[in-house]
């Protein structure tokens, strides 16, 4: 195989109840990565598109996370990668860690696999790192495993996945403007009284408890975060108030999406879902902040090859 394209997804990341450990793979946004190999050593960006980033490899994350890569293998020959964004960086998405999770997956194909699911959670940390100031695989664990995950520690990497109730879906809205990760992560506080952790450890033990059973009251009453949200909320144009008319009409919860701004709204139905987008874009157009609303189904598959050669 010389050169591979595939379909790197997003994320929704925390889930209200599990900051920095639990991750959701989405369906209908991503990255298109292609990467081909080259007679010429190294590692270069050919192009990209679909929003304006740097092509410079030790500041673009696909760059960083495809050299991580690289520092583990000889070969004698380098990758040229052409990268389409299709999720706004600075989005609350995952979009850093589509990029950076896409490249590593579409190297590891073309050199026949040599690296684990868990070596490219590893190597694409990395990219999650340069972003944000700091170590978390909650984007990128669903992205490569699919589906919902949860990352018990990342020291001696465990990443467990979790079921998907089959009707579960999420509304996501993005106000139009860029929060980096690096920054959102300043504003949490450092502390955390004992009660709130107590909580918190309940509604993280109950969420992953009702997505076992399917049981979405129980999920309603799980996800909550009492620690993160209130620091990050003043962020996010009217975050309060999306969350009340979710509620209102029958979301199962609402939260911010990983650093934000987007916010996610659980539903399991797509009557609901479709309601939930209306109200929600009334709200934002009557208060003219720009958006992109969409909704999607969880994406059990995580990246997908779209074509090699
Ligand atoms: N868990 C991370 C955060 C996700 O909330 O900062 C950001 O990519």
């Amino acid at each position: 195989m010389e050169s591979i394209k595939v379909f790197s997804p997003g994320s929704i990341t925390n889930l209200s109840c599990g900051y920095d450990i639990l991750g959701m793979c989405l369906e209908s946004r991503g990255d298109e990565i292609t990467v081909s190999k080259t007679s010429k050593k190294g590692l270069t960006i050919k192009s990209i598109s679909g929003f304006d980033l740097t092509k410079d490899i030790n500041k673009n994350v696909s760059g960083i996370a495809a050299q991580s890569l690289l520092s583990k293998i000889n070969i004698d020959h380098g990758f040229e990668i052409e990268i389409n964004k299709g999720i706004k960086p600075g989005s609350g998405i995952g979009s850093s860690a589509a990029s950076s999770a896409g490249t590593v997956y579409a190297i590891n194909q073309l050199l026949d696999s040599p690296f684990s699911l868990l070596d490219l959670v590893k190597f694409s940390m990395e990219g999650e790192k340069f972003v944000s100031g700091a170590y978390h695989a909650d984007n990128v664990a669903p992205i490569i495993f699919g589906g919902i995950t949860l990352v018990r520690t990342i020291d001696d990497l465990d990443i467990i996945p979790l079921p998907t109730p089959k009707d579960l879906e999420v509304v996501i809205v993005r106000p139009n403007i860029e929060i980096k990760t690096a920054d959102s992560r300043k504003v949490v506080k450092k502390k955390v009284k004992i009660e709130k952790m107590t909580q918190q450890s309940a509604n993280l033990g109950s969420f992953v408890s009702s997505l076992y059973s399917e049981d979405y009251d129980l999920m309603s009453r799980s996800v909550i975060d009492q620690i993160v949200e209130p620091d990050r909320a003043v962020l996010i144009p009217e975050f309060k108030k999306i969350k009340m008319i979710s509620k209102g009409i029958g979301s199962i919860a609402a939260g911010i999406s990983g650093s934000g701004p987007s916010i996610f709204t659980l539903s399991n139905n797509r009557v609901t879902s479709n309601k939930i987008l209306d109200k929600i874009s009334d709200h934002y157009n009557s208060m003219d902040i720009n958006f992109d609303g969409f909704i999607s189904k969880v994406n059990s598959g995580g990246i997908k090859i779209i074509e090699s050669k």
